[in-house]
């Protein structure tokens, strides 16, 4: 399993990192044979699995749920798991307890939480200083849905990045190992890039962040909605749409089951 310290060097090398999201056993099996460098359970799970407008109604339970299942198909995988909304926010004791559930009972090896301000760099030291390894998050950070109105790129102006490129340094001086940077224009993501020693893993932020992140569902062609920043490589949704019409008309028009289908089959007249 590649750890930190590969992470560094291959930002250091200039190796690109692959980081893709799972939510079961099969996606992280998948995943895990694809050789991709990281797994994220991300919260996204609310929005492709459970069908919600966001992501702010994941809990931790879920996110326990999912990794679990994804470890069982990736057990070679360096796996970072979301802290949901609300499960950092309150406290530091609570925030450790619920991160610790994510590392001991999810098997996880690390925690990504969003945001750069003053709290969340407190945050971010309290997980580190108790051994637990922090991805950060900036630029468009889902759970700030209601502060945002709408998934809308950040840090157009020079003001916002230098507030985003701020954090980015404040998050790698807290001890963070990575940073996500989402939906941002490429120039500041490249300048984040570039300053910072930790990797920065992109995600609509360009082609020179240290690595590319991408969702599960978006690159196989399973979700609602295709971003611009998304390269759908298949369109799964529309090929299982059509077989699953073909196995319904099957079993209606009686082709299915066939007699290789059936054990100890009889010819009923
Ligand atoms: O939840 C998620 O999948 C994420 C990625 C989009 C970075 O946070």
């Amino acid at each position: 399993m590649k750890h930190l310290a590969d992470f560094y060097k291959m930002k250091e090398d200039k190796i690109p990192i692959s980081m893709l999201t799972a939510y079961d056993y099969i996606s992280g099996f998948i995943a895990q044979n694809s050789e991709i460098d990281i797994i994220l359970v991300g919260d996204s799970l609310g929005m492709v699995i459970q069908g919600e407008e966001s992501t702010i109604s994941v809990s931790l339970k879920d996110i326990i749920y999912h990794s679990k299942i994804v470890r069982k198909g990736a057990d070679r995988t360096f796996i970072i798991a979301d802290m949901p909304y609300s499960s950092y926010h309150i406290d530091l004791a609570t925030t450790k307890r619920n991160a610790f559930s994510l590392i001991i009972e999810a098997k996880a090896n690390a925690v990504k939480i969003e945001g750069g301000n003053s709290q969340r760099i407190e945050v971010i030291k309290s997980l580190v200083d108790s051994e637990i390894p922090v991805c950060g998050h900036l630029g468009l950070t889902p759970q700030s849905i209601n502060k945002f109105g709408s998934f809308k790129v950040q840090a157009k102006d020079s003001e916002a990045q230098d507030i985003l490129l701020e954090q980015a340094l404040d998050i790698q001086k807290a001890g963070a190992f990575m940073l996500v940077l989402e939906c941002v224009p490429e120039s500041i993501a490249t300048t984040v890039t570039e300053k910072l020693t930790i990797p920065v893993i992109g995600i609509g932020a360009g082609r020179y962040t240290d690595g590319q992140v991408m969702v599960w569902h978006d690159i196989l062609g399973l979700s609602c909605i295709t971003p611009k920043f998304v390269k759908k490589y298949i369109d799964l949704k529309d090929i299982i749409q059509e077989n699953v019409k073909i196995y319904n008309d099957e079993v209606k028009g009686k082709q299915f089951p066939m007699k290789q289908n059936v054990y100890f089959p009889i010819d009923k007249k």
